[in-house]
């Protein structure tokens, strides 16, 4: 059956002139199917330079908006238009609007787990590959990060003279880690390296040896001589980890890292888009020209 499906998905692939981009959090078997499977920086600048016609977004929403941001005029289609991102959804528009009308002048800085609407009110978008470099671009001015409190923080104390005000969002997979939880692995397995994603509670952030991305982890434990990691991401990143390293071991720190918006996706949903070319993300033009300018000045200073 699988295989009937995944022969169809990369013929229909080929007859339409197709590219599927797959985050690291997608199941196992969408990631093996992808033709380019990344973080969120590395799946936008994929999205710029593709050659073709339609892209096929295996993630959430924000990520394929963030697509047709950057390749207005291709296609894109993302699988299941339920999958969202709640943190995305913890700040709209009229906030940014309002707080931009409470501090004249001040700066926006928005995650690209936002809205193409937030996107829009924003002087530059960030990822967490690329957040600390382009925030020694805004040490000492007055402005808002948003919406991710947990990366704000990060940020504010690792780029010094850097004072982001910010808004209080979280990603409930990764912001309800716990130091205990983390404590309990830690002496499971003493001889680990904890290593963990900056959406992370910051307690628990404060505690690893390493905090990155996804690119960032995977480029960790790829390059590092140590052989056994705790890993505070969403599961998915397992199957990269394992593929990418021999003879490492990884440990999830905890088994409630799933994201379940990430997990919508599957081969029958990816089949369908490409089939039938539903699944379209449109966004308003005077929207998405305004949230170009943010994310094209973070490609420009990644
Ligand atoms: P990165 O892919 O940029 O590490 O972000 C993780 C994430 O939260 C995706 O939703
Ligand atoms: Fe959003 Fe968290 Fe899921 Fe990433 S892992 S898509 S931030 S809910």
């Amino acid at each position: 059956m699988n295989k009937n499906i995944i022969d169809e998905i990369k013929r229909l692939k080929t007859e339409k002139n197709a590219v599927i981009l797959a985050h690291y959090y997608q199941t196992p078997e969408i990631q093996d199917i992808a033709d380019y499977t990344g973080d969120s920086l590395a799946l936008s600048i994929a999205a710029r330079d593709t050659d073709a016609d339609i892209i096929v977004f295996c993630g959430v929403h924000f990520m394929a908006e963030t697509a047709k941001i950057i390749s207005p005029h291709k296609m894109v289609l993302l699988p299941e238009l339920t999958a969202g991102c709640p943190m995305a959804d913890m700040i709209d528009g009229d906030d940014v609007r309002s707080y931009k009308a409470a501090n004249p002048g001040a700066k926006v800085m928005c995650y690209v787990n936002s809205t193409a609407d937030v996107k829009a009110e924003s002087d530059v978008c960030v990822t967490s590959t690329n957040a600390m470099k382009i925030a020694e671009n805004y040490k000492g001015q007055k402005m808002l990060y948003v919406p991710d409190q947990n990366l704000g923080e990060y940020l504010n104390e690792q780029v010094e003279g850097l004072e982001l005000d910010l808004w209080p969002g979280h990603c409930c997979i990764h912001n309800n880690l716990k130091v205990d939880e983390t404590v309990a692995m830690q002496e499971k397995y003493p001889n680990a390296k904890l290593i963990v994603h900056p959406e992370c509670n910051p307690k628990v952030v404060k505690m690893a040896e390493y905090v990155g991305s996804t690119k960032g982890l995977l480029n960790y434990v790829i390059e590092s001589d140590h052989d056994e990691f705790i890993i505070g991401t969403e599961e998915g990143i397992l199957h990269q980890v394992n593929n990418l390293t021999e003879g490492k071991t990884f440990h999830l720190l905890s088994e409630r890292l799933v994201c379940r918006n990430m997990k919508k996706t599957n081969l029958e949903k990816l089949h369908y888009v490409l089939d039938t070319l539903e699944n379209q993300i449109e966004i308003e033009q005077d929207t998405l020209t305004r949230a170009q300018k943010a994310i094209n000045l973070m490609l420009e200073l990644s």
